[in-house]
């Protein structure tokens, strides 16, 4: 199949990749509430559709933090990548860079920050607040060093959420010899990814924390020590530690209520990312599109407001951009180019959402990015009237 669209990426995903990562990307928190509510809000909201407007001449980019996007997108950070193709993010930075979008490297990715530097595009740097303040300060001073233009500092998972389909494909909580048993039947039926990723695609840690990881036997081994160091403390009292280290600009990922939005300018973050981690944290809390008008309206005039959850097409974005997002970001849809097409199908798959996204702008008479409005959207048939 030639993938078309977003959703045809997560079905090539689900062919090629092993059971446990397709499982691990394409899943949400508890029921899974959340994560439908993120995609059905977008789809339920209704453009406005207008005609007869020279619209010869369109404006896809955006300038946000110092830098000019060339459309309103952005790879958001998803961890372990490097294990949906060989070297995952360091393709996916090149196919980001060569459309002139960001490309965020998770904390946990598997290549690191210097590794993601050196195909020529620093990305922005993703960060969990850790208990070692002193392993924190270095993964910063390597981002800064490396020459990352952003910090995101993700505020929504001082805790993991339980996510059952990890459990039932055997990714977390099986034992040693029950994991091994599922990456050999994984390996035995998905000989491509065995030879791309299982044989060349080497070494399978976490790059980035690789020097503090004491057991480091699976890919998984990594995440539990994550999930040990992460620390449920902390309040925007610490970001002043953040903001002591990192010099550059600092957005809040993960925020999802205004109080919490104005708090984030308080603490001096020069932007929010109005997320629910893709309904893999809280299950049945509010869908990031829902939540997006009213942050907008609390600190848009302040701080660069973005959102990220359910975005799976152009149309979505201009639909985000419209409820007042500076930009969008995108997880599951390049985890699925990435594994069901690596770089080329990363790339193939930012070239769609652009494409819907010109289409869009021209049928809704939006011929600047920059401008896109609640105007542009029908609100009668809208969940968010
Ligand atoms: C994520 N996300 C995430 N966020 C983060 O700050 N650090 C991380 O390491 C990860 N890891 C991660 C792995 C996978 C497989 C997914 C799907 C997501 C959340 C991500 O950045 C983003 O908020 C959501 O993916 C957005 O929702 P959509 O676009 O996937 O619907």
């Amino acid at each position: 199949m030639r993938a078309a669209s977003v959703a045809d990426w997560r079905e090539l995903a689900r062919r090629r990749l092993p059971h446990i990562f397709f499982e691990y990307i394409d899943g949400g928190s508890y029921a899974e509430e959340t994560l439908r509510r993120n995609v059905a809000d977008l789809e339920a909201i209704a453009l406005r559709q207008r005609v007869m407007r020279d619209m010869s001449t369109l404006d896809l980019s955006v300038t946000t933090l110092g830098q000019t996007l060339a459309m309103p997108v952005g790879l958001a950070p998803v961890g372990m990548a490097g294990m949906y193709a060989r070297r995952g993010e360091a393709q996916a930075a090149r196919a980001a860079a060569a459309a002139g979008v960001p490309f965020a490297l998770s904390t946990v990715g598997v290549c690191s920050i210097e590794e993601v530097a050196a195909t020529g595009a620093p990305p922005w740097f993703q960060l969990y607040m850790l208990k070692d303040r002193g392993f924190m300060r270095d993964l910063l001073a390597r981002a800064q060093e490396a020459g990352s233009p952003v910090l995101l500092f993700t505020v929504d998972l001082p805790t993991p959420g339980s996510r059952y389909r990890d459990v039932r494909s055997g990714f977390t909580g099986s034992g040693p010899l029950e994991a091994a048993l599922a990456q050999l039947r994984d390996g035995v039926t998905h000989p491509a990814w065995t030879w791309d990723v299982f044989v060349n695609g080497r070494p399978h840690t976490l790059g980035n924390v690789e020097a503090a990881v004491t057991q480091k036997g699976r890919v998984t081994d990594f995440l539990s020590w994550i999930a040990r160091n992460f620390d449920k403390s902390v309040t925007w009292k610490d970001i002043e530690f953040v903001r002591d280290v990192w010099k550059g600009p600092i957005v809040m990922k993960g925020v999802l209520d205004a109080d919490d939005a104005r708090d984030a300018v308080n603490a001096g973050a020069d932007g929010v990312i109005v997320s629910n981690h893709g309904g893999r944290q809280l299950d049945g809390v509010a869908s990031a599109i829902s939540a997006l008008p009213r942050i907008a309206d609390a600190v848009g005039g302040d701080i660069e407001v973005f959102m990220d959850g359910g975005v799976r097409s152009g149309l979505d974005v201009l639909k985000a951009l419209a409820l007042g997002a500076r930009a969008c970001f995108v997880g599951r849809p390049w985890a699925w180019a990435l594994g069901g097409g690596g770089e080329a199908g990363v790339a193939r798959m930012l070239a769609t959402l652009r494409s819907e996204l010109t289409v869009a702008m021209i049928l809704t008479g939006c011929a600047n990015a920059r401008d896109a409005g609640r105007e542009l959207l029908d609100l009668t048939h809208s969940p968010l009237r």
